[in-house]
């Protein structure tokens, strides 16, 4: 009974729907595969461009660098003295003399390991010293 049930024209049919849905289901899932492999239809992303199309504009770096004045010695403070910490914390301490930024300078070097070159080491105090010592401009 079972046996005959299973041949009719029916289940013939539902077979049939059956096996050709699981080809279709083959059938798609080889065209995916084939397109990854190969990059058929999904466009591949754009390659590298060279850096002349690189946008830039020329923005203001809004950390502390206003607040430094123009002086002897600027960059290479702000050089040196950024790497780890920003420049505020050299702004935020009270003004000091020239002896006590290069006594700074030089505990940057020694406890944090700073890498400042020992030529740079008084051109960083006497900049700080103008503009962050006896007579200070910074920030006026
Ligand atoms: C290698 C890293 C490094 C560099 C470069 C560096 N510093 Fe520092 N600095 C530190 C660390 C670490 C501290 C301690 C931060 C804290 O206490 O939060 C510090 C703290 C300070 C302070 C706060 C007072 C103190 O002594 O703790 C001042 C002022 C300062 N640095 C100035 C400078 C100046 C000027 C330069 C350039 C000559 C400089 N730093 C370069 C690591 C560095």
């Amino acid at each position: 009974m079972d046996a005959y049930r299973s041949h009719s024209p029916r289940d013939q049919r539902r077979q049939v729907l059956v096996v050709g849905a699981l080809l279709l289901l083959g059938l798609v899932a080889a065209v995916f595969i084939v397109q990854a492999r190969f990059n058929l239809f999904i466009a591949a992303p754009p390659p590298p461009t060279n850096s002349s199309s690189l946008r830039s504009y020329a923005a203001a770096q809004p950390q502390d660098a206003p607040i430094f004045p123009a002086g002897n010695g600027r960059e290479v403070f702000l050089t040196r003295c950024s790497i780890c910490h920003s420049t505020a914390l050299v702004a935020d301490q009270p003004p000091l003399t020239a002896v006590v930024w290069t006594k700074e300078v030089n505990k940057m070097r020694t406890v944090y390991g700073a890498p400042v070159p020992e030529t740079d080491i008084a051109v960083i105090a006497q900049y700080l010293a103008a503009v962050h010592g006896p007579s200070p401009t910074l920030g006026r």
